[in-house]
């Protein structure tokens, strides 16, 4: 009887196990042990050694991390690089103004000298090789207590990573898995001679806006193009004139062939964060406080900004970057409430909780487990919208942006004074210190009015910001507690009589607008070439700041910090349990922007009752939604004659329509954009770029039914390339495979 039994379980722990195969962020040096036999089994037709190899090439190499937040992919010999749109974004943005503006016009660069160098800093970064650290960084981190091991896991990492990239010019990065039941290192190299190639024009590289954002069916043309520029020797350096273009490793070809229901499908890239193990009470606080409070307070920021960018060419060009960022994860949250409810994630969370309590029983190790994480979270809560409302309310305004500057000015002023103040010291000594910190203040100053230039604070700027700056005053009087505001705004709020915060806070906007130096670029101009202690401390934004964030600091952060120990600490704990609790299941861990590969199958699905949502769009359905002269589903002339005249050329299906986006139920999150999604020969055949609506709980909870990935057709890239680019020298660059 209970071989029977244990057979019968057995065997559903395998059924469960393959129906969850889609699910999961590999680390790409355990595929052969961990997925490979699954991947054959779905249709895969490479080597483990073709997907990851140290001595090698493999595809790992051709799959870069581009810029630190998003993923790119090599795709000619010559070091051309594929990304999105959105991750092209802000470099495009910033060679973009009213006389070249390429952002709305779209670019291809005819030669490579015609290739623009961005002046911000770019780079991508290259995985030479991942190590198993585990052994080594636990043997360290024993004995050492919870507050201190973040620390020290960064002198451990520092010590490995020494050792690792020794007499190399490679760098490193340790990183943390499973909440700390892992460790990996990984060694890098990074370049950052990148240079713009070509662009779509923005009503295709983000057409839809944020109205399309999150959701499908899907008409965006989201890519650009970049190159990675080396030395002679193909090894990184600064830019040069002399630099040539980079020789990858490996670079993927391109495939003409096109998808259907059901090919296997598998991208790579750089995921940045997920909470896959969060537990009940973290879904509750986000759908009951963080994330509403983050959708109300971004709807603040970016309704003011709308009011000035419709009114001038100059003002849209200037804010629309920073628009796109802010309204991108705006939406993202109003979205994950609504899906963590709808997908009922906090009673999955609490179903999975129950059967580990059960099973922790008569486990010491395990038993209070889930009693203390409810006491951690009882505690946090309280407190729980205090560095929320630090980011995005009282760092929300440019002034306070631009007035932090203060903080670390006035630290050193205080410094020096102490120095002054000092009985101890003779004459010599604190002459040399001031000295020294004269120098700090006088650099500081420099460098600030050097960042200052590419700060835009025109005066139609400015006016959103007065309403952001009063807009987000009443929020944080609504919101935030009495008993936890600095003392400063309850000198503010005293004055508010009968409940009518408006005008008071109108007032007071007015004063700080009126008197900050921050308010004005040509005052804070004066005050950076003569900076005194006594002017900032007169400063009424600077003051604002600064009572928030030493609120902040000596209140609420080690609160925060002691909650994100504990927290992580028995997450740590819950894994392992987890672990031990499931022998037969095989786990992933999150996300934390490191190279990862996810495998599944292109694929449609059912949003709702009754409806079918087809797994590809067309250049029908762009036409469909065509607003002519409209802020977001706008075309270019060239486009709409090439549809009229149906010349797609080799790009269109057999159908005759041109294919522009398309889904599989690959397991991405934000980080991913840009990454390849590769057949079953590693040949790519489009680019993911977002998520959709239904699964926007995906970070917390990998829903099978909904949980999809948005990628361009690779065709449709080429088509927008060759026929409205006209770039066709960029085609012949890549390896083609029809
Ligand atoms: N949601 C996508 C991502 O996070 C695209 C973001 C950019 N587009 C936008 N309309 N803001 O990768």
């Amino acid at each position: 009887m209970k071989k029977i039994y244990l057979l019968f379980t057995t065997a559903l722990l395998f059924i469960s196990n393959i129906a969850r195969a889609d699910e999961g962020m590999w680390l790409l040096s355990l595929l052969e042990k961990l997925n490979y036999k699954d991947m054959q089994a779905k249709g895969l037709r490479l080597t483990p050694e073709q997907l990851y190899s140290v001595n090698n090439s493999s595809l790992k190499d051709a799959c870069i991390w581009f810029n630190g937040g998003c993923t790119g992919e090599l795709i000619s010999s010559e070091g051309l690089i594929l990304t999105n749109h959105h991750c092209g974004y802000d470099a495009i943005a910033e060679l973009s103004n009213v006389q070249d503006n390429i952002l709305d016009n779209g670019f291809w660069a005819k030669t490579k000298s015609e290739e623009r160098k961005p002046v911000t800093p770019m780079s991508i970064t290259r995985v030479v090789r991942v190590d198993d650290v585990t052994e080594a960084v636990l043997a360290k981190l024993s004995g050492v207590a919870e507050k201190d091991r973040g620390i020290k896991l960064q002198e451990i990492f520092k010590e490995l990573g020494k050792k690792a990239t020794e007499g190399t010019h490679y760098e490193y990065t340790g990183r943390e898995m499973f909440k700390g039941n892992a460790y990996y290192l990984f060694v890098m190299e990074k370049f950052t001679d990148i240079r713009l190639v070509g662009t779509p024009p923005q009503n295709i590289g983000k057409f839809g806006g944020e109205t399309d954002n999150w959701m499908w069916p899907r008409h965006t043309g989201d890519f650009s193009m970049f190159r990675v520029y080396a030395n002679k020797d193909n090894k990184p350096a600064e830019y040069s004139a002399e630099n040539v273009p980079y020789k990858p490793l490996h670079y993927l070809p391109v495939s003409l062939k096109g998808v259907k229901e059901g090919d296997f499908a598998m991208i790579i890239g750089f995921p940045g964060r997920t909470n896959r193990y969060e537990f009940s009470q973290g879904v509750a606080l986000a759908t009951d406080v963080v994330d509403p409070n983050i959708v109300n307070l971004r709807a603040i920021r970016l309704e003011a900004w709308k009011e000035q960018m419709v009114m001038d060419e100059d003002t849209r060009l200037k804010l629309s970057s920073d628009y796109a960022g802010i309204a991108n994860y705006w939406k993202y949250f109003d979205g994950e409430a609504e899906q963590l409810k709808r997908n009922k994630v906090y009673d999955k969370k609490t179903a999975e909780e129950k059967a580990f309590a059960k099973w922790a029983e008569n486990r010491d190790e395990y038993k209070t487990l889930l009693y203390d994480i409810d006491q951690v979270y009882t505690m946090y809560k309280p407190y729980a919208l205090q560095r929320i409302y630090l980011n995005e309310c009282i760092f929300a305004p440019t002034i306070n942006q631009l007035a932090s500057f203060g903080i670390g000015l006035d630290e050193l002023y205080t410094k020096r004074a102490a120095i002054q103040a000092a009985k101890e010291k003779s004459k010599e000594e604190k002459a040399k210190e001031i000295a020294d910190i004269d120098g700090k203040i006088k650099t500081m100053s420099e460098n600030y009015l050097k960042a200052l230039n590419d700060v835009h604070y025109t005066e139609r700027i400015k006016t959103a910001d007065k309403k952001i700056f009063a807009g987000m005053l009443k929020m944080y009087y609504r919101n935030i507690p009495a008993d936890q505001w600095p003392e400063s705004f309850t000198k503010i709020a005293s004055k508010i009589k009968n409940g009518n915060s408006d005008e008071v806070f109108a007032k007071y906007t007015d004063m700080v607008f009126e008197k900050s130096m921050f308010a004005s670029k040509e005052k804070l101009t004066e005050f950076l070439k003569e900076p005194s202690h006594k002017k900032l401390l007169k400063d009424p934004a600077f003051m604002y700041v600064k009572s928030h964030r030493d609120n902040y600091m000596t209140r609420f952060k080690p609160k925060v910090d002691e909650f994100n120990a504990q927290s992580n600490a028995l997450g740590r704990k819950y894994i392992k349990g987890l672990m031990e609790m499931h022998p037969n299941r095989t786990f992933y861990p999150d996300a934390n922007s490191s190279q990862r590969l996810s495998y599944g199958t292109v694929q449609s699905y059912n949003p709702k009752d009754a409806v079918h949502y087809d797994y590809i769009t067309t250049l029908e359905g762009v036409m469909e939604k065509y607003v002519p002269g409209d802020y977001e589903f706008s075309l270019p002339q060239k486009l709409i004659d090439l549809y009229n005249a149906k010349d797609y050329g080799r790009y269109k299906m057999e159908n005759g329509r041109l294919p522009v986006a398309f889904l599989t139920n690959n397991d991405i999150t934000g980080g991913n954009s840009g990454s390849p999604v590769m057949d079953a020969n590693g040949h790519i055949i489009g680019l993911a770029f977002d998520g959709n609506w239904e699964a926007m709980s995906g970070n917390i909870h990998f829903d099978e039914k909904y949980k999809r990935t948005i990628n361009v057709d690779i065709r449709y890239v080429l088509f927008l390339i060759e026929k409205v680019g006209g770039a066709q020298h960029i085609i012949n660059e890549m390896t083609l495979v029809e």
